[in-house]
């Protein structure tokens, strides 16, 4: 994810935000730079690449000054590049601006600015807000910030500088963290505690909808009407690994919470406000192209495969077209039957694992129109493909994937909401129905993250037994599968999904009495039939931990615990009921002792057949 540093006070900037930068490549970026003023005007300097670019860029003429903000990019709106690495500047020169999240509206501003004269350089988003402020500046830096934030929408940690007003830093915050480092007779700000835990470890944490003005004696901290907020000194006390993952104690667990907010970003921009249709700006596909598929093909490995078998219920339930789902590594030597009538979606969170990218090549070659979901920014599948759209998670740093794979299914039920608008294969009240539903999920995963006390238990209780069984019907097999491949990969114990309709024709040989089996019962449609199983399986003295939506207060007859997930849309559940199977795998892995985000044998990505 991007990272942001700034500094204000006596000593020299750069070696600073180099310094800050070089603490924060832990996230994952494509690019960096950074802006100093020297006492007269404002010097940019940034590369593509690594820091170590940027630092031989710097080595001969390092920018001179006491006053600088940097940035680390990891590309969301427009690929890895020089022009499109931050900071951002205006049509003069006179304003710069760092930025972490995504700007909404950015392409409407961006219409409304080049209508006024303004002239753009990048790709990204964020280069409106630099033009928003020479728009709106009249002598007041403060002011002018003020009226941008008004304009824009979206999530962000923004910071400011001009040649204006040189002696100050204006910073603010909505849905991305910010904090600010209270030094002696000079100030640091950063997006992350990492970058500035070698200077100071007092800072501010800033919240949501607050703005601060930084120089380098004092920090005014307010709201956006100006309103002066009184914030409390939070003192560091991590070690620098401990701050790296933001206080958690692995990437995985940081991971599975910054999913609400991964979600959210994932749909940013991309849900009418009246919920009538999805607005994909990245697919410029006419009625025409989309009625002419007659199949697609959906190719992935691992969880991403997972998330393609529920993309297939979506696609073929919502929009109506025959869709297969491939393990990656089959679908190039089965000679699938694939034309230019055949849509191939690549599901990938790297965007570089060998099979998938051999799959889309072959997909290629055999006529097809391919389209890829991923996570990287100009990663080899999103250069191959097409089409491609970016689910926005931010880096996943944990082998085990948590907030791609949701991120994933997003992706996939707002492409299915989007292809069945182009085929009238929904009415426009079941659209608004699931677009309702998708603006919920944020909130509702927040809240099974508040209380994972009973998961933990039953993964303290149950995290020695060898074998686990997940079972499930429709939409709840399909999160069995990852549920499963979740608690082998990171507790190696030996777990299992069934559909719960198939156990009889084998594995319920090896369901004997103690034997943690865990049930989904999120379907409405298969809720009866799923309870039978249920008892088919507590005959056998198993031992059952049943997964229901809330509101199902007949479930605990048949189970002996029961974790609810928040009432959803029964094609949203699998968002929610993955979150405490992830869950139930880390604590079980805790409790083994395993090496939660390394687990033997693995790796994060796989660039090998
Ligand atoms: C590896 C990772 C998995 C991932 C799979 C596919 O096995 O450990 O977490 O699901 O590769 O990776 P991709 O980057 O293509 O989604």
């Amino acid at each position: 994810m991007c990272g942001i540093v700034g500094y204000i006070g006596p000593n020299q900037a750069a070696p600073f935000l180099i310094e800050g930068l070089t603490k924060l490549e832990y996230r994952g970026y494509d690019s960096a730079g950074i802006a100093v003023f020297d006492g007269k005007e404002i010097n940019v300097e940034k590369s593509v690449g690594r820091l170590g670019i940027l630092k031989k860029k710097i080595e001969t003429a390092s920018p001179n000054g006491h006053v600088g903000i940097g940035h680390t990019r990891w590309a969301t709106h427009g690929r890895p590049s020089d022009v499109n690495s931050h900071p951002h500047t205006d049509c003069t020169g006179k304003f710069v601006v760092v930025h972490n999240g995504i700007i909404e509206n950015y392409l409407h501003l961006k219409e409304k600015l080049i209508a006024r004269g303004h002239v753009f350089s990048s790709e990204t988003d964020t280069e409106v807000v630099a033009h928003l402020v020479e728009e709106y500046y009249e002598g007041d830096f403060e002011a002018a910030v003020r009226k941008v934030l008004a304009e824009i929408e979206g999530s962000y940690a923004l910071v400011f500088m001009t040649e204006h007003d040189p002696d100050k830093i204006i910073c603010t915050k909505q849905d991305n963290p910010l904090v600010i480092g209270l030094g002696n007779g000079e100030n640091f700000i950063a997006s992350d505690i990492p970058a500035i835990i070698n200077r100071t470890r007092k800072t501010y944490i800033l919240s949501d909808g607050e703005m601060a003005i930084v120089t380098k004696d004092s920090v005014w901290v307010m709201n956006r009407q100006g309103v002066p907020v009184t914030k409390k000194v939070f003192e560091v006390n991590w070690d620098a690994e401990a701050a790296e993952k933001g206080g958690y104690e692995h990437f995985m667990i940081k991971e599975i919470y910054e999913q609400p907010k991964a979600i959210r970003e994932t749909m940013s921009g991309r849900l009418a406000k009246d919920n009538s249709t999805i607005l994909f700006d990245e697919l410029k596909w006419t009625q025409g192209e989309v009625a002419a598929i007659n199949k697609i093909a959906i190719v992935a490995c691992g969880t991403a495969y997972h998330a393609g078998i529920v993309g297939k219920y979506y696609l073929e339930n919502l929009a109506r077209i025959p869709v297969e789902v491939d393990l990656a590594s089959e679908f190039r030597y089965r000679s699938p039957l694939i034309d230019d009538k055949t849509m191939v979606i690549v599901i990938s969170q790297s965007g570089e694992t060998l099979d998938t990218l051999a799959g889309l090549k072959e997909a290629k070659r055999l006529g097809a129109k391919t389209l890829a979901i991923t996570n990287v920014v100009g990663s080899s599948i999103a250069r191959e493909a097409d089409n491609v759209i970016y689910t926005w998670a931010g880096p996943e740093i944990a082998v085990a994937s948590t907030k791609a794979y949701t991120t994933q299914l997003v992706t996939l039920c707002m492409l299915a909401i989007y292809m069945a608008g182009l085929r009238e294969t929904l009415p426009p009240a079941r659209i608004q129905e699931l677009i309702g539903g998708l603006r919920n999920l944020p909130a509702q995963a927040h809240e099974i993250l508040e209380d994972v006390e009973p998961i933990k238990t039953f993964a303290q209780q149950y995290g020695f037994n060898e074998d686990v069984f997940f079972i499930g019907r429709a939409l709840d097999y399909c999160v069995a599968l990852e549920g499963s491949l979740k608690l082998k990969e990171i507790s190696y114990i030996h777990a299992e999904a069934y559909a719960a309709g198939e156990l009889k024709h084998g594995t319920l040989a090896l369901i004997i009495e103690g034997v943690p089996v865990i049930a989904l019962a999120t379907q409405p449609d298969v809720y009866e039939k799923m309870l039978s199983n249920i008892k088919e399986v507590k005959a056998r003295d198993a031992v059952v931990i049943g997964i229901a939506m809330k509101g199902d207060d007949h479930i605990h007859n048949y189970v002996d615990h029961t974790i609810h997930i928040p009432a959803a849309h029964k094609y949203l559940a699998p968002l929610l009921a993955v979150i405490p199977l992830q869950l139930l795998a880390y604590y079980a892995a805790i409790t083994r002792g395993c090496d939660v985000d390394k687990p033997r044998n693995l790796a994060k990505s796989v660039t090998v057949e």
